[in-house]
């Protein structure tokens, strides 16, 4: 079991930071390497054209290691969400009998690119709402996302868990589903990766992509995405330099290729070899692989328990733990209870949640503590 580890980051005293599902907070030696990211460029002799392609190779593959990932050559450096969809999308045609799923009140970068899709082939998009009940609710919203699914399915896009208040979605029944189908599987695991177990081979997406700010702590503006055999032969939606085959040879970049770089590489964006942002986003993986996610997920599990007890004994909902996650969960509020004094009241004691929808989101990491998640639900309760 992981112990605390506040010692790892910076965070200021006094304060509750249960907020990681809006942006972790730095550890410190992700913000080394960025001070020293930084100082590099003080002596551009010091910026080789090796080191281009050096972080990239070595963050493939530590996100390989955390997704279960084979070939490190099927991932991706993305600057967001929205990017690493837009090269999804970007190879997939859809005709007018056709449809694409979704979750309801999914976030809009896991929207709008599937809105535009449709809009553009008269495909339909089929939204699952949640269904209108907190008894079963998770198991119930699940088995309408399977039910939807038939023959005119071309893709299934979602996340892990949903990112405003942790419903857990079966991704194994799921993917079995598409693959009836022939459906394609997209997953956004930005609200999960990192913090809960997500394993390539047996899931089987055909992609992944999740922004690296939050359960994966790094900085912002960088991610990873993963690319299965359908995008093998795709379209890039821009055409860089360095995605080319033999980009490493600089003295020979304008022999202009024809071929892209091996795997996904083709998808990834200019100017990835950031050579700030990668190098962050290097040692935050690396302590993530450290750490583990089935172990952070226990530790937030284990500390969040009794408050969770706590709260649901005094009329709160929270989902059943089957159908949600530990690291990022929803709080809704009984009768009678009002949200506005609430968020008052926490924020005069220094709590950090989120508020989405009609949900208080919960988001614990490893710099918290039961003792702080008790706290929080007393200041709910009383
Ligand atoms: C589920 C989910 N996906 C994606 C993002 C970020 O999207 P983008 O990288 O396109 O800004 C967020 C941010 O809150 C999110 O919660």
């Amino acid at each position: 079991m992981i112990k605390l580890q506040r010692s790892k980051f910076s965070l200021p005293a006094g304060i509750t930071y249960l907020n990681c599902a809006y942006m972790s907070p730095l550890l410190k030696s992700v913000e080394k390497a960025g001070i020293d990211g930084i100082k590099g460029k003080r002596n551009p002799l010091q910026i080789s054209p090796e080191e281009f392609f050096k972080t990239g190779e070595l963050l493939r593959k530590q996100f390989s290691k955390l997704v279960g990932c084979k070939d490190p050559s099927r991932i991706a450096l993305v600057p967001s969400v929205s990017y690493g969809l837009a090269n999804a999308v970007h190879n997939i045609k859809l005709s007018p009998s056709e449809k694409v799923i979704v979750t309801g009140e999914q976030f809009p970068s896991n929207y709008y690119p599937w809105q535009r899709l449709c809009l553009d082939s008269g495909a339909t998009l089929d939204v699952i709402a949640a269904p209108p009940t907190t008894i079963n609710r998770g198991k119930i919203w699940n088995e309408k996302i399977l039910d939807a699914i038939d023959h005119n399915t071309r893709v299934v896009s979602l996340g892990h868990v949903h990112w405003a208040d942790g419903t857990l979605f079966n991704l194994k029944e799921i993917r079995r589903r598409t693959l009836e189908v022939g459906a394609l599987l997209i997953i956004d695991g930005t609200q999960s990766v990192g913090a809960l177990p997500f394993d390539i081979q047996s899931i089987q997406p055909d992609m992944l992509v999740c922004a690296g700010y939050k359960w994966l702590m790094g900085p912002y503006s960088i991610g990873l995405a993963y690319y299965g055999p359908y995008f093998d032969n795709g379209k890039p939606i821009e055409e860089n330099w360095i995605n080319r085959l033999n980009s490493e040879d600089f003295a020979g970049l304008v022999n202009y290729q024809v071929a892209y770089q091996p795997g996904a590489l083709r998808y990834e964006v200019g100017e990835h070899s950031n050579f700030i942002l990668a190098p962050m986003m290097l040692e935050a993986l690396k302590q993530i692989n450290d750490w583990k996610p089935k172990n952070i997920q226990a530790y937030c599990a284990s500390i969040s328990k009794k408050p969770i007890a706590l709260l649901k004994e005094n009329g709160f909902w929270i989902e059943d733990e089957k159908y949600r996650s530990s690291h990022l969960f929803g709080v809704r509020l009984p009768a009678g209870k009002d949200l506005k004094t609430i968020k008052a009241k926490l924020k005069k004691k220094n709590i950090s949640v989120s508020y989405r929808g009609n949900a208080i989101r919960v988001a614990p990491h490893v710099y918290n503590q039961e003792k702080e998640l008790m706290n929080f639900a007393r200041v709910l309760i009383e």
